[in-house]
């Protein structure tokens, strides 16, 4: 993973509320043989999503879409990557946490499937201090054979 991707990743988190990875976590993190790195644009990238894969499950770290590039499709798009994968390999289903708070991302994340199936209270601290409930929600893949589900 080149110092110059990282660099943006980075720069790509800090236009978003969400707290900030170090260098070191981003290096450490991108190092996991169970950690998958979807960009929207291989050359010039605006937007990544992570995510970590135990199988047969995927759990979401984080979308984020430059605040400049947001609004245009991308986001949901780079879930339909994550989608596609998803159904070629068997995935059961794909997990992830949200702020009660962010409801652009609740909106894209229902958009795109997925269903609330808890809520952990108190589980974010929000730059303002004050504490957030996340849903956890979860996308299942329907088109699983139920037979290679077991
Ligand atoms: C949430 C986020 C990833 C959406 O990305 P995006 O590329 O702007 O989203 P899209 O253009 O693909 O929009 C898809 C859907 O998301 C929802 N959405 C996106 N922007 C929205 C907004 N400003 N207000 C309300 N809903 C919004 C809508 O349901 C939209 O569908 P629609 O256009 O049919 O209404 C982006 O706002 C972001 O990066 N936010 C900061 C980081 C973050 O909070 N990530 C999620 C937690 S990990």
């Amino acid at each position: 993973m080149s110092n110059t991707l990282i660099t943006t990743l980075i720069q790509i988190q800090k236009t978003s509320d969400l707290k900030p990875w170090t260098e070191q976590q981003w290096i450490d993190y991108l190092a996991l043989t169970t950690t998958k790195l979807y960009l929207d644009n291989q050359d010039d990238p605006h937007a990544y999503l992570i995510v970590q894969e135990i199988l047969p499950e995927i759990e979401i770290i984080e979308l984020v879409v430059d605040t400049t590039f947001q609004q245009k499709g991308i986001g949901f798009d780079l879930l339909h990557k994550l989608f596609e994968h998803a159904q070629k390999n068997k995935i059961h289903s794909i997990f992830l946490e949200v702020s009660t708070h962010n409801q652009k991302a609740i909106n894209l994340y229902k958009k795109s499937n997925f269903v609330q199936i808890n809520t952990r209270p108190n589980y974010y601290l929000e730059k303002s201090g004050i504490k957030a409930d996340a849903y956890v929600l979860v996308w299942y893949n329907k088109n699983l054979d139920k037979s290679a589900q077991n």
